[in-house]
């Protein structure tokens, strides 16, 4: 997709389709109550194209409601598309992203090629942030996960214009702009990922994937593999991997910006178990197919990496992806089975369905190792995490409030949603063992909160993040404003709190 930037006023600019926003600006409430609807455009012209379906009441201006008219009067575009954002006061930066999605979904299926946004014009929503959000949202709306439906027919938008209001500041503009191309761009890279099936990505090919991302925009990258994995003694790690015939990759991706030399150093740990079967444990056949986007952490990490080395803060920042199949096999690894992680620590195998939280042990150990001194992980670690949260937000833990302060700002650009669980020794005693140091699983209650625990072993003092998006990771139904399948979530999220300790 083509994107552009454009100053020119509306009326004047030559489209197939130019979308603008409306908010509801009713305030009252009640039965008699009527959506206002009104266009957030300070355009005399486009403002009186639309004034006749505007007070027709045909529409309500409701998030993401969509409505079209041809040959609007006075203007030059060929259509105008008007989409909803809401009650006024709710109207958010976050709502413009969705809202050019919306856009870019409604356009994409018809056919029509090109389109124009136009940025809102009001106090509540900066132009700056806004172009930013409504770029990574044209992005994210244009994604489809159907790269392997042979009657896929190429409808993708080609090109994406934002018009911003002639009086913008023109240089804030065009850098906000830019940082949502490589923003959409970047979560689009993760979600093309998990939306790879199985026998595509392997642990092998996941690094490939990684080191030619790294290659395109300057990151040092190292994919190593079974021997390196074992030299390392990351027993936790290869416990999951014995059991499959695809070799595991450990991928260490690197960003070291030029001239920065103390200060802190970020390390970002994926789970990128590219197939879950549950091993040993087997998991029931419905919906194990799924089970493919169980490297979704991973992905995300890629994807943030990507989009660290182009927008290049001044911190350093290193991203592992502990990538491997969880298969059964006659060399896997049983229940009752005692692994010594890279840590040195114990761990009695309950459950060999419990394996995000193995492979990211030793990733987070290796992390540390490798300088690391505040860390984030992502994994898509655990069922309980939606019985918790349901599919609206993600899980997040944290051993310090400080560095989890500094990632519920990030939320605040990246719109995305976490919830912050609790841990704490009650919980840690769950996971407990009689046999080794600690178990791999704390029983049916908390479940999302023992398997954190289990992480905060590997932690250590060092202050760390987790991410549980295992019920956020894969959308089950299509949003008008996203496709179903591969989310992209926390590509946002982990890049804006990295951004955070830039010095
Ligand atoms: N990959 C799964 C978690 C998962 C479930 C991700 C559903 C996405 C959707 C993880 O490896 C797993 O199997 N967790 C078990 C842990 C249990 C055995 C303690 C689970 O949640 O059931
Ligand atoms: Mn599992
Ligand atoms: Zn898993």
């Amino acid at each position: 997709m083509r994107t552009e930037l454009s100053f020119t006023d509306l009326p004047d600019i030559e489209t197939e389709l130019l979308a603008v926003l409306a908010v509801d600006t009713q305030t009252e409430k009640g039965p008699d109550a009527k959506p206002i609807p009104q266009l957030l455009t300070s355009n005399a012209a486009v403002t009186a194209s639309a004034a006749a379906v505007l007070a027709s009441g045909e529409f309500k201006a409701g998030a993401n409601e969509t409505l079209l008219f041809h040959a609007p009067a006075g203007v030059k575009a060929k259509r105008l598309l008007i989409v909803g954002l809401g009650k006024q006061a709710k109207a958010t930066v976050h709502s413009v992203r969705n809202a050019a999605g919306t856009a870019v979904r409604f356009t994409k299926p018809r056919g029509i090629r090109e389109l124009v946004f136009a940025l809102p014009e009001s106090d509540s929503l900066p132009p700056g942030p806004c172009s930013r959000s409504a770029v990574e949202g044209a992005f994210i709306g244009d994604y489809d996960p159907d790269t392997y439906r042979s009657d896929r027919q190429d409808l993708s938008v080609q090109s994406f214009t934002v018009a911003a209001p002639p009086t913008a500041d023109k240089a804030a503009e065009k850098a906000a702009f830019k940082e949502g191309v490589i923003v959409g761009e970047s979560q689009n890279f993760a979600r093309v990922l998990v939306n790879e099936p199985g026998n595509k990505l392997t642990p092998t090919e996941f690094g490939k994937r990684a080191a030619a991302m790294s290659k395109e925009v300057g990151l040092a990258c190292e994919v190593h593999s079974t021997k390196k994995i074992k030299e390392l003694k990351m027993g936790a790690f290869w416990s999951v991997s014995q059991g499959s015939e695809e070799p595991p990759a450990l991928i260490v991706m690197r960003y070291e910006p030029k001239g920065v030399k103390g200060g802190p150093v970020l390390g970002l740990v994926g789970k990128g178990i590219t197939f879950d079967t549950g091993g040993i444990s087997i998991k029931p056949g419905d919906n194990m197919e799924k089970m493919k986007y169980d490297m979704a952490g991973g992905a995300a990490m890629a994807g943030a990496m990507r989009a660290i080395a182009l927008l290049k803060p001044k911190v350093r920042v290193i991203g592992i992806i502990c990538a491997s199949e969880n298969m059964p096999d006659g060399k896997a690894q049983k229940p009752g089975d005692v692994q010594t992680a890279m840590s040195g620590k114990t761990i009695e195998i309950i459950n060999t369905d419990a394996e995000g939280r193995l492979v990211l042990a030793d990733g987070i150990a290796y992390a540390r190792q490798l300088g690391a001194t505040h860390l984030i992980d992502a994994a898509t670690l655990t069922g309980a995490v939606a019985v918790a949260l349901g599919t609206v937000n993600a899980g997040a833990f944290s051993n310090d409030d400080d560095t989890f302060a500094k990632f519920n700002t990030a939320l605040e650009t990246s719109g995305e949603k976490f919830w912050r669980l609790p841990l704490g020794d009650e919980y840690a005693e769950m996971i407990k063992s009689d046999i080794g140091d600690i178990k791999n699983t704390g029983g049916r209650y908390g479940g999302a909160i023992t398997a954190a625990e289990f992480l905060k072993v590997f932690a250590e003092d060092t202050p760390w993040i987790h991410l549980d998006i295992a019920a956020m990771a894969w959308i089950e139904e299509n949003r008008p404003y996203i496709a179903k399948g591969p989310s992209g979530v926390a590509v946002r999220s982990i890049l804006e709190w990295v951004r955070s300790y830039s010095a």
